[in-house]
C-alpha cells in the first residue's frame, strides 16, 4: 500500500482528503500542529473509515523536527501538502507569521525528501488568478499581483515547486488551484471548523441559521453581476478531496511531466445572494440577512475552466450546491450539539 504523508491532515481539506485516500487504498500519514484544527478530528476519521491513521504532531516550520519526521517516514511515496495559514485578512496585519510558515513549511519538507522519489501535491488557489480578465479562468491565465501575503505565499510556493522541478529532483509535483471549497463529509463526522467569526461565507450562513450569529451581512450588490452580488465557483470539500486522488494517480504514470497545474472547481458560478436562496430552500431555514458595503480586497466573479482536469485527471466534480448547502448544514447542527 502507498504512504501518503498529508500535512495539515486534521484540517477541513485534508481530514476529507484522508478519508478518500483510505477509500482509495493509500495509507495517509497525517501530521498537523493543532494550530487551527482540533485532535479529536483523528477519531472522526476512525468513525467513518474504521482505520487509525499513524498522526504525527510537529510543526512543519520546525527544520529539526522535519527532518526527523523524514527518518521516521522515510518509505512513504507521496506529500499532500495542506499546511498553511489562510486568514487573508490576518495576513495582511501579520505577514511574517504568513511568509515564515506557508513558505518555511514548504521548504523544510522539500529539503528533507529531496533526494527521494516522492509525489508532490500542493494546495494553490484560485487567487493566483486575482480577477481574472477572461472568464471562466484557466490554467493559462496570467497570475495577477497578489492582494494579500496569503495568495503571495501561493504564488511563491508554485514558483519554489517549479525551480525545484527544473532543477532535476526525483520530485512530481501538482499543484492544485482550489476555487471555493464548502460543504462536508456526507456522515456529518468532519466539516469546517472555523476558530473565533467565521470569514467565509458558507460557515457564516450555517452559524446564522443555528443561532451562533445574529445575522448575514452580504457584501455588495452593486458589482457588474446579474444580481448585483459577487460570484464564485463553489466546490464540495469531497469532490475536492477526490482531486487529490486523482492527483496522485496521475502521476504514478510514467509519462507525468515533472509539474503540472490543475482547476479544481465546477466550472460554474453562483451568486452570494444565490448561495443563501439555495441554502433557505435546501434546509427549509430562513436567513436573517441584510446587504451591506463591499468587503475590501474582494473580486467581483471568477469561476474556473475546469476542462483540463476533467481530461488529463479523469476528475470532475459531481456534487452540486444543493448538496453542499444539505451537508454543510448536517455538520453544522452536529457539531452544535457535539462540540469537539
Ligand atoms: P485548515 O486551516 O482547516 O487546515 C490546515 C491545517 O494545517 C490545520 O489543521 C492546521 O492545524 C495545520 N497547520 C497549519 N500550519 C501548520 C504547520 N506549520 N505545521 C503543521 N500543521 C500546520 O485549512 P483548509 O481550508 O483545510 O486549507 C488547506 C490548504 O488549502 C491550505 O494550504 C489553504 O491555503 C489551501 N486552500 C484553502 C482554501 C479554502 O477556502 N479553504 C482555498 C484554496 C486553498
Ligand atoms: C465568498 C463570497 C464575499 C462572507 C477566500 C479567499 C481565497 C480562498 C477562498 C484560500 C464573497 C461573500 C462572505 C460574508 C459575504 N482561500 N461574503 N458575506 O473571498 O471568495 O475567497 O476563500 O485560498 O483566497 O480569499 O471566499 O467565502 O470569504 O467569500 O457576502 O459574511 O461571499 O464577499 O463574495 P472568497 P469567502
Amino acid at each position: 500500500m502507498s504512504k501518503i504523508l498529508v500535512t495539515g491532515g486534521l484540517g477541513y481539506i485534508g481530514s476529507h482528503t484522508v478519508v478518500e485516500l483510505i477509500n482509495a487504498g493509500f495509507e495517509p500519514v497525517i501530521v498537523d500542529d493543532l494550530s487551527n484544527s482540533h485532535p479529536k478530528i483523528l477519531d472522526q476519521i476512525i468513525k467513518i473509515t474504521g482505520r487509525r491513521p499513524v498522526f504525527h504532531q510537529l510543526d512543519l516550520s520546525d527544520e529539526h523536527g522535519v527532518q526527523n519526521l523524514a527518518a521516521a517516514e522515510h518509505d512513504i511515496t507521496g506529500i499532500i501538502h495542506f499546511a498553511a495559514f489562510k486568514a487573508v485578512g490576518e495576513s495582511v496585519k501579520e505577514p511574517l507569521k504568513y511568509y515564515r510558515n506557508n513558505i518555511y513549511s514548504l521548504l523544510n519538507l522539500l529539503n528533507a525528501y529531496y533526494s527521494r522519489p516522492v509525489n508532490f501535491v500542493f494546495s494553490s488557489s484560485c487567487t493566483v488568478y486575482g480577477q481574472p480578465d477572461v472568464l471562466p479562468v484557466t490554467e493559462n491565465a496570467p497570475v495577477k499581483p497578489a492582494e494579500s501575503p496569503y495568495g503571495n505565499t501561493k504564488q511563491i510556493a508554485e514558483e519554489i515547486l517549479k525551480d525545484m522541478v527544473a532543477s532535476g529532483t526525483n520530485y512530481k509535483v501538482t499543484a492544485l488551484r482550489y476555487f471555493n471549497p464548502v460543504g462536508a463529509h456526507d456522515s456529518a463526522l468532519i466539516g469546517e471548523l472555523p476558530i473565533g467569526v467565521p470569514q467565509n461565507l458558507v460557515p457564516f450562513i450555517t452559524q446564522t441559521a443555528i443561532g451562533k450569529r445574529e445575522k448575514i451581512t452580504v457584501f455588495g450588490d452593486d458589482y457588474h453581476t446579474a444580481d448585483g452580488s459577487c460570484v464564485r465557483d463553489y466546490i464540495h470539500v469531497v469532490d475536492l478531496a477526490k482531486a487529490h486522488v486523482a492527483a496522485l494517480k496521475l502521476m504514478q504514470e510514467n509519462d507525468f511531466s515533472g509539474y503540472d497545474v490543475f482547476n479544481i472547481g465546477t466550472g460554474n458560478g453562483n451568486s452570494v445572494l444565490q448561495i443563501i436562496s439555495a441554502f433557505e430552500r435546501v434546509t427549509g431555514v430562513k436567513l436573517n440577512y441584510s446587504i451591506g458595503s463591499r468587503r475590501s480586497g474582494d473580486v467581483e466573479q471568477v469561476w474556473g475552466d475546469v476542462s483540463k482536469a476533467e481530461k488529463q485527471l479523469h476528475w470532475k466534480a459531481g456534487l452540486g450546491i444543493d448538496a453542499m448547502m444539505a451537508s454543510a448544514w448536517a455538520w453544522e447542527k452536529y457539531i452544535s450539539q457535539n462540540p469537539l
